[in-house]
């Protein structure tokens, strides 16, 4: 959800104000997503490079953070949408992780929309934590073990990989599970990515041909369709 800063920087606000307005933009997001049947949204809310930001910055985010996860989670069960945090929650405050846990648990029933919000997460870290828990346990590391050991085995591989805000790159994000991602690049502020621009991106998911490796000729009508999984 890159951007915030920069549509912040543009109106002559503080910085934070811009990570306010992206909140308001990810609950349009999440009712975007369910009104289009999407089943899953990862988005990266923070990463684990963020912490070297002005510090009045993490802690802005950290607070709103809470906030959020306090205020939205009425409305989010309401809609069905489950949430998972993804991420080392050992720098947390304990206060936050609490309300974390809590959140989750409140909304451990709904199925209509998995709500994944990478927090202290970084794409590097989960291949790292699943492959040491994977030897401290003796497992053999494969790709299918490390697969089940990444702290995203609970949700398919994303199909549709999105960055907002101009930059061409992954960021540390979703590493090992977009290896077979249509990544789709936005130009727009995330607090500008509206479901117009949801369609466009969808759209273009919708344009490409999924060969996973295989030639064209190979591809059932279905994988064509893009339903692959
Ligand atoms: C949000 O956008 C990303 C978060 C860490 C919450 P940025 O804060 O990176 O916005 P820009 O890139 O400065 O515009
Ligand atoms: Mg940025």
């Amino acid at each position: 959800m890159d951007g915030n800063g920069r549509w912040a920087k543009k109106r002559f606000l503080p910085r934070l104000a811009g990570h306010k307005q992206g909140v308001e933009a990810l609950r349009a997001c999440v009712q975007d997503c369910r009104t289009r049947g999407v089943r899953v949204l990862t988005v990266f809310a923070f990463s684990s490079e963020n912490w070297n930001r002005p510090a009045d910055e993490v802690s802005g985010l950290m607070a709103l953070l809470g906030l959020a996860v306090v205020h939205e989670i009425k409305a989010l069960s309401d809609n069905g949408v489950r949430l998972y945090f993804v991420g080392n929650r050992s720098a947390l405050s304990p206060k936050l992780v609490s309300a974390l846990v809590d959140a989750e648990q409140k909304t451990a029933m709904n199925e209509q929309l998995i709500l994944n919000v990478c927090l202290n997460y970084g794409g590097r870290w989960d291949i790292a934590q699943a492959a040491s828990s994977l030897a401290s346990s003796g497992t053999t590391i494969t790709p299918e073990s490390l697969d089940r050991a990444m702290a995203m085995a609970h949700v398919p591989d994303p199909d549709l990989f999105i960055r907002t805000g101009g930059e061409q790159r992954l960021s540390n994000f979703l590493l090992w599970q977009a290896a077979y991602s249509e990544l789709y690049f936005s130009d727009k502020l995330w607090p500008d990515f509206d479901g117009t621009e949801l369609d466009a991106a969808i759209a273009a998911y919708s344009g490409r041909e999924r060969r996973f490796g295989k030639i064209s000729e190979q591809l059932t009508p279905t994988l064509k369709d893009g339903h692959a999984d």
